[in-house]
Formats: C-alpha cells, structure tokens, sequence
C-alpha cells in the first residue's frame, strides 16, 4: 500500500476512518516554517464533517495534535506529525458492506485486494477522512507559499447541473459553501438538499487557481507539473476527472485561438494574453497562473436501492445504504483541492529552493 506522496517533502497518511486516530508526517519539511494554529484550525473547519446540511451529520472536532517537528509553533528541520483523534464513529453501520459491497465505493475492491482483512468500518482507509491529514499538511504548506507571494484559492465551478461561469480571480468570501455567483450558490444547495431528500447524492466538479507560482518549475516527459498534480489531486477519493486550461474544450478549438499569445505584462516579464494553456507547456510553469478544474463524482452511499452481490451466497441483493453520508463532497472537497495542490506546488518550489 502507498500512501506516501513528494519527491521533495515525502506526505506520508495513516489510519482508518474509525482507527483510533488518522494523522500524517510531513518529511522533509524546512526548518524555520511557522504555523499559526488558529488559521489552521480555521482551515480545517472548512473541511470538517457535521456543520452544515450539505455534510455528513457525523460531527467530528478535527483538531490536530502535533505529536514531533515543532519548537512552539515553528518546524524545527525534523519529521512533522499530527494525529486527528476519530471521537464519533458508528462501525455497526458497515459490517454488512463486507458481504454485500456498495456500489461505487471500495468494498468490492478491498475485498479483491485484502481478502478479508480490509477494515470496512466508515470506509476504512479508502474513507474521505483521511483527507482531514492532507489539509493540516496541505493547510500549513498554504500559509508558507502565501508568505512567498502564493495564493492558492478554489470554489465550486458545478454541482449537478448547475454552474456558475463567473470569472474567478479572487478567493469567495462565503468559505463554507465557496461559490462566486450568489444565485447559483442558492440553486447548488437547493439541488444538494433534493437529492438529500430523495436519499440519492450528487456530484460536481471544483475549480483551483494558483496565482504567483514562478516560470521554470518541472521537468519534461514523466515529471511534468501536470502529472505531479494529478498524483495528488488523484488521491483526492471521488475525484474523476481532472482538466489543466481549457482542457477538454480544447479539443474543439482551432490553433489559432487556443495558443496563447506572448506579451510584455504592465511588471516588464513576459506573460500570455490569455490562458489555455492554465499556466503549463511542456510539463513546465510559464509563469501564468496554474488552473485546473475536478469532476467529483456523487457520494457513493446512498438509500436510493441498489443492486449488489451477496459475496457469501453470490446471489444478486437489493442494497439500502443506511448511516451518515455526505448528500454532495463538493463542498467539502473544495478545502482539500487546496491543500493538495498546495502540497504539489511546495514540493515543487523546493525543487529549485535546494
Ligand atoms: C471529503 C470527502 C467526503 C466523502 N464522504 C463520503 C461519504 O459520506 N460517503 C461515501 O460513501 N463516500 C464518501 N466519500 C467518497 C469515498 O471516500 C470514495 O468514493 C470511495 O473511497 C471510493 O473511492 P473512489 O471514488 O475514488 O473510487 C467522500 C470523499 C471525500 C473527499
């Protein structure tokens, strides 16, 4: 099993939805790094299960105890670890999943992989728990490369077949529920909470800006910037579909509009005029901004019933997912889109920085 990411600074998560704990080390981290905890927290909160009526109503504190690597609250060169305590789960809800998996989540695929020693309890290590160690990790690593004159900011670009097509060129005050056009974000809950009523989910795709991150950053070929993102952003579970620039629109454009023009920026450093490219050609940064957009898929556990297979008398079974689900991730999900590009983007710089 790898749960290690980064060439640079090596991202190393562990544990179960309902293990005692999950957390993270960070190794590789430079000394002299300060983490203001209470923005932190507050970035955490973001991500966290049970405050709102678009989450799972499994109510979690997620505060991260920093067990090694800080001095007060400054890295100090050694690995970082933080552990996030699991206080609310409800395992009984899952012990049905080993014998009878759910469509579209991991069961089926634990099973082939773990014959039977996979933990199933809340998803087990497949579970989107385990992206609350990426936003510490992720979480820290935004406020460094803001000191750096990075910003690192997303919003929800759809939900089902809502979208809002607003130009996005600063973070959405409304951090809960990040979407830019108000009436759209009216229409996305109202969406949310119709399929939360049906007992069905829905899905979505989150948009990513990286603004300030310099030109020259990647390699060609395996190590492209592209390929480095998508390693992480991958590992995001539920996320499907990933697109740099105009990605797949670009598929019906002409040349002569999807390159981006070179021109002389207001600063004097060369930029484009517009931004197909989303800030990558070759698998290396141009010095625009890095955009990329992810298609998440609806949450998997749903009431709706479904048909699976009994594993123990292989006959086909109607399945009713009861227990305590996301209706949408998006939401959610738009914290951790952060945190892993950051994570990408650091790993990145430091590339350079050594
Ligand atoms: C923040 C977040 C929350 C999630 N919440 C749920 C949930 O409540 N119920 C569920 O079935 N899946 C949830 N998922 C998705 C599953 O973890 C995921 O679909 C499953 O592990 C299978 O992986 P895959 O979809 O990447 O193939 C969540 C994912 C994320 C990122």
């Amino acid at each position: 099993m790898s749960s290690i990411y980064g060439r640079n600074i090596r991202l190393s998560l562990f544990g179960q939805s309902h293990s005692e704990a999950i957390g993270m080390t960070l190794d590789g981290i430079p000394s002299g790094i300060r983490v203001d905890r209470e923005r932190l927290q507050h970035f955490l909160n973001r991500r966290a299960p049970g405050r709102n009526a678009w989450s799972t109503s499994r109510r979690e504190e997620d505060i991260p105890e920093f067990l090694c690597g800080l001095k007060g609250d400054i890295t100090c060169g050694a690995p970082l670890t933080a552990v996030i305590r699991n206080r609310n789960a409800r395992s009984a809800d899952y012990s049905e999943f080993i014998v009878k998996p759910r469509p579209g989540h991991a069961d089926y695929t634990a099973e082939l992989r773990y014959h039977g020693y996979q933990d199933p309890a809340g998803g087990g290590h497949f579970s989107g728990r385990l992206t609350a160690p990426i936003c510490v990790a992720g979480g820290i690593l935004l406020q460094e490369l803001e000191r750096n004159g990075i910003r690192v900011y997303a919003r929800i670009l759809r939900i089902g077949d809502i979208s809002d097509d607003s130009p996005f060129l600063n973070p959405v005050p409304d951090q809960a529920f990040p979407v830019v056009d108000e009436t759209a974000a009216m229409e996305m809950q109202k969406c949310v909470q119709a399929a939360k009523d049906r007992g069905d989910s829905v899905g979505g795709v989150v948009e990513c800006v990286l603004e300030g991150m310099p030109g020259g950053l990647g390699d060609p070929i395996f190590d492209g910037v592209e390929s480095r993102f998508a390693q992480i952003l991958f590992a995001i579970p539920a996320v499907k579909g990933l697109e740099f620039g105009s990605g797949f629109s670009a598929a019906q454009m002409f040349g002569s509009a999807h390159n981006d023009p070179f021109c002389i920026r207001d600063d004097g450093r060369i930029g484009t005029v517009t931004n197909h490219a989303g800030g990558i050609l070759g698998g290396i940064t141009n010095g625009m901004p890095i955009i990329f957009r992810l298609a998440f898929k609806p949450t998997p556990s749903i009431s709706v019933p479904q048909q699976t297979v009994n594993l123990q008398t292989m006959t086909e079974e109607t399945l009713c997912v009861q227990g305590r689900h996301d209706p949408c991730i998006v939401p959610r999900a738009v914290p951790v889109v952060e945190a892993a590009a950051a994570l990408a983007a650091y790993d990145l710089l430091l590339e350079v920085q050594r």
